[in-house]
C-alpha cells in the first residue's frame, strides 16, 4: 500500500513530510520520495527504506514551505528509483504523488505518447503528471480538475506546480485526511502522519478536492462547489492509530478482506467481464497444458487445494497440489505440457522459489500468484497474477488466503472461457457471483457473537479437531493451521469421513470439534460424521450454509453463513475460522 504526506504552511516541509512518511511505514513500501518547490521543483527519490532517501537528502540543504512526499508499494513497474514517486512532468512544471491504481492508464499513456510525450517510468502515476501538465495554464486547480475527469480507478493525489504557491490534493477511492495546523496543512493517507503536529483533522470525502492556494484553504466537491467541512479532534493515541484502531494487525487484516477482494478483482474484471489481459496464457498455450501443478507452503498451500478444485471443475485439467518443500525431491511429472502455478503471498518463500526454478529447468510454463510486486517468484515466472491485497503485516496470513482463492478462480474461469468449455454468458454469471463475495464477508464481520462465545469455550482446551469434506476440508485445514499458529492449541483437521478410521479414539467428553458444511452434495454425509463425534461427547461448533433443526439437534453452536453459490463458500467459511483463531488467542491473553 502506498502512502502520501504533503505539507504547505509556514514551517519547512521536509521534516514534516519525512516524519509523516515514517509513520506510514506500517503500510509496507519499497521506495520513498519527496518533491519540494522553490524556484524549481526539486525531487528526490530512492528505492528501499526512508533511510535511503534521508541519506541522499543529508548533503542537500534544500527545503521549502510546500512539498509532497510518498512511500511506494510497487504495483506498476518494479521497485526502483525511476518508478518511485513523486513523478515530475516532462516540462518539470508539475509534480505528483499518488496512492491507488489508474485502471485506464495504458490507453491514456498511448494517447499522450502519440501527442509526443516522453515517459520515464513504467508507472500509472506518471500519466497523471503528464495530463496535468498538458492542461496547465497558470491555474493548478483547473488543470487537476480537467485531468482527474479522465482518470478511472482509485486515486488520492497531491500535486504542486513550479510556478504557483499552491498545493492541490484529491481524494477518490483512496484514503486522504487533512491535518489543520495553526499556520499550515498536512495532507496524508492516514492519521498517524499528522498526530505529531496536530490532532485537528478534516476527513475528506470521496471526490473532495483541496486547494491550498497562498494563505487560503478551500475544499471543493467534484463539481467545484465550495464545501464547508467540519474539523474533528482525534482522540486516539499514536499506537492505536497505526493499527487504525484495531488491537492487532491480524484482526485489521481480517477486516480488510472485503476491500482486499475488491482490489484483487480490479485488474481482473473490466466492465463486468473477466479479462486477465496479458497476465494469463493464450488459448493455444492452455490447450497444450496436460496437467497443472499448484506449488505452495502453509496457508498458500491450503488455498492451493481450493485452486485444484477450481481448475479441475472449470478448466477440466487434472491438478496436483503439492507442498513446495516436497515437490523437487519427488521426481515430479513436469515437462513442456505442464503448467506450474506458484502460490506465495511474499513471493520469496525459498522452497516455492526452488520449485519454480526446477519446473523451468524441465520446460514447464510457470505463473506466479503473489502479493508482492517485483518479488523473486514474480520476476522469475513466465506470467504473474497479483493479489493486490495490500501488505500483509500479521504473520498469520488471512487476506492473502482469500485473495489467492479469488485469483485462482479468475484464472480457472479464464482457462474455461478460452477452451470454450462454457460460453461467455456462463462465465459472466460466475463473475457476477464472485463479485458478491466481498459484501457477504462484510455480513460475517458484522455477526461475530457466537464465534467469540465459542472462543471462550475452547481457550483452555488442549486439543481441537476440525472436520469437513471436499472444499470444506480445505477450509478446516486452514482453520486448524490458524488456530494452532495464534492460540498455541493443538489442532488437527480431518476429512470428515476419515476421522472414524482411528483418530476418533481421541474424541471424548467435551472435546471441541469445529465442522464446516457448505456443499449440498455432502451435507448429509458430514452431518452423520458430526453425529459420530457427538455420540462420543464432542462439543461441536458448526459453520454452515444452513441453520435447521437437524443441525440444532446436534449442536447449540450453529453459525449460519450468508447465502452464496456453493463454489464460493470457502472464501466465506474461512473468515469464521480466522475470527475463531483470533478471538481464542485474545481470550488467552496472547499477543
Ligand atoms: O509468503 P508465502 O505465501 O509463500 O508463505 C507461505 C507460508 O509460510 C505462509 O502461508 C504461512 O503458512 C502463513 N503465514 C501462516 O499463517
Amino acid at each position: 500500500m502506498c502512502g502520501i504526506v504533503c505539507y504547505k504552511g509556514r514551517d519547512y516541509a521536509k521534516k514534516i513530510i519525512l516524519d509523516g512518511l515514517k509513520k506510514l511505514e506500517y503500510r509496507g513500501y519499497d521506495s520513498a520520495g519527496i518533491a519540494l518547490k522553490n524556484e524549481e521543483i526539486e525531487c528526490f527519490k530512492k528505492s528501499g527504506r526512508i533511510e535511503n532517501l534521508k541519506e541522499i537528502l543529508k548533503d542537500n540543504s534544500v527545503d521549502s514551505h510546500i512539498g509532497i512526499g510518498h512511500i511506494r508499494w510497487a504495483t506498476h513497474g518494479e521497485a526502483n528509483d525511476v518508478n518511485s514517486h513523486p513523478h515530475v512532468s516532462e516540462d518539470q512544471k508539475i509534480a505528483v504523488v499518488h496512492n491507488g491504481i489508474i485502471e485506464n492508464y495504458r490507453q491514456l499513456k498511448e494517447d499522450l505518447i502519440k501527442e509526443g510525450y516522453n515517459f520515464k517510468s513504467e508507472t500509472d502515476t506518471e500519466v497523471i503528471a503528464a495530463l496535468i501538465s498538458k492542461y496547465y495554464d497558470s491555474d493548478l486547480l483547473e488543470a487537476v480538475n480537467k485531468a482527474i475527469k479522465l482518470l478511472e480507478g482509485s486515486f488520492a493525489i497531491g500535486v504542486i506546480a513550479k510556478d504557483e504557491d499552491r498545493l492541490v490534493a484529491v481524494r477518490n477511492q483512496s484514503p486522504l485526511v487533512m491535518g489543520v495546523l495553526e499556520d499550515g496543512h498536512i495532507l496524508a493517507s492516514d492519521i498517524p502522519s499528522l498526530l505529531e503536529y496536530t490532532k485537528d483533522v478534516i476527513y475528506l470525502d470521496e471526490g473532495d478536492i483541496v486547494d491550498l492556494n497562498g494563505k487560503n484553504c478551500t475544499i471543493y466537491d467534484k463539481e467545484l462547489n465550495i464545501l464547508d467541512k467540519k474539523i474533528d479532534r482525534v482522540t486516539w493515541s499514536m499506537e492505536d492509530a497505526t493499527k487504525e484502531g484495531y488491537d492487532h494487525f491480524m484482526i485489521k487484516e481480517i477486516n480488510e478482506q472485503p476491500t482486499a477482494i475488491i482490489d484483487c478483482l480490479r485488474d481482473k474484471i473490466h466492465d463486468r467481464h473477466l479479462d486477465l489481459k496479458d497476465n494469463s496464457f493464450s488459448k493455444e498455450e492452455i490447450e497444450n497444458f496436460k496437467r497443472i501443478y499448484i506449488i505452495a507452503c502453509g496457508t498458500a498451500y491450503n488455498a492451493g487445494m481450493v485452486g485444484k478444485y477450481a481448475f479441475e471443475k472449470f478448466a477440466k485439467i487434472p491438478v496436483i497440489c503439492d507442498i513446495a518443500s516436497e515437490f523437487r525431491y519427488n521426481d515430479p511429472f513436469v515437462d513442456e505440457n505442464t503448467l506450474v502455478i506458484l502460490l506465495s503471498q511474499s513471493g520469496e518463500t525459498a522452497d516455492t522459489l526452488a520449485a519454480l526454478r526446477e519446473s523451468k529447468k524441465n520446460g514447464a510454463k510457470t505463473i506466479a500468484i503473489t502479493n508482492v510486486v517485483g518479488s523473486s517468484i514474480a520476476r522469475e515466472s513466465d506470467k504473474v497474477i497479483y493479489l493486490n491485497a495490500g501488505p500483509e503485516i500479521a504473520v498469520a496470513s488471512t487476506k492473502a488466503y482469500t485473495t489467492q482463492i479469488v485469483s485462482m478462480y479468475t484464472l480457472a474461469l479464464d482457462f474455461c472461457k478460452k477452451l470454450n468449455i462454457k460460453d461467455d454468458k456462463w462465465i459472466d454469471q460466475k463473475i457476477q457471483q464472485l463479485s458478491k463475495v466481498s459484501e457477504k464477508i462484510e455480513e460475517i464481520l458484522k455477526n461475530q457473537d457466537s464465534i467469540k462465545e465459542y472462543a471462550k469455550k475452547i481457550k483452555d482446551k488442549e486439543h481441537v479437531f476440525y472436520i469437513g469434506r471436499l472444499l470444506d476440508f480445505c477450509t478446516v485445514t486452514e482453520g486448524a493451521l490458524k488456530l494452532k499458529e495464534v492460540s498455541y492449541i493443538h489442532c488437527e483437521a480431518f476429512a470428515a469421513g476419515e476421522l472414524k478410521h482411528g483418530t476418533i479414539a481421541l474424541i471424548e467428553e467435551n472435546t471441541p470439534v469445529v465442522s464446516v458444511i457448505t456443499q449440498d452434495n455432502i451435507m448429509d454425509k458430514t452431518i452423520s460424521n458430526i453425529e459420530e463425534v457427538v455420540s462420543r461427547g464432542a462439543d461441536v461448533f458448526i459453520i454452515s450454509k444452513e441453520d435447521n433443526s437437524k443441525l440444532r439437534n446436534i449442536s447449540s453452536f450453529v453459525y449460519k453463513l450468508p447465502e452464496i453459490n456453493d463454489w464460493l463458500y470457502p472464501i466465506l467459511s474461512v473468515v469464521c475460522c480466522q475470527l475463531l483463531a483470533y478471538y481464542t488467542s485474545k481470550e488467552k491473553g496472547l499477543d
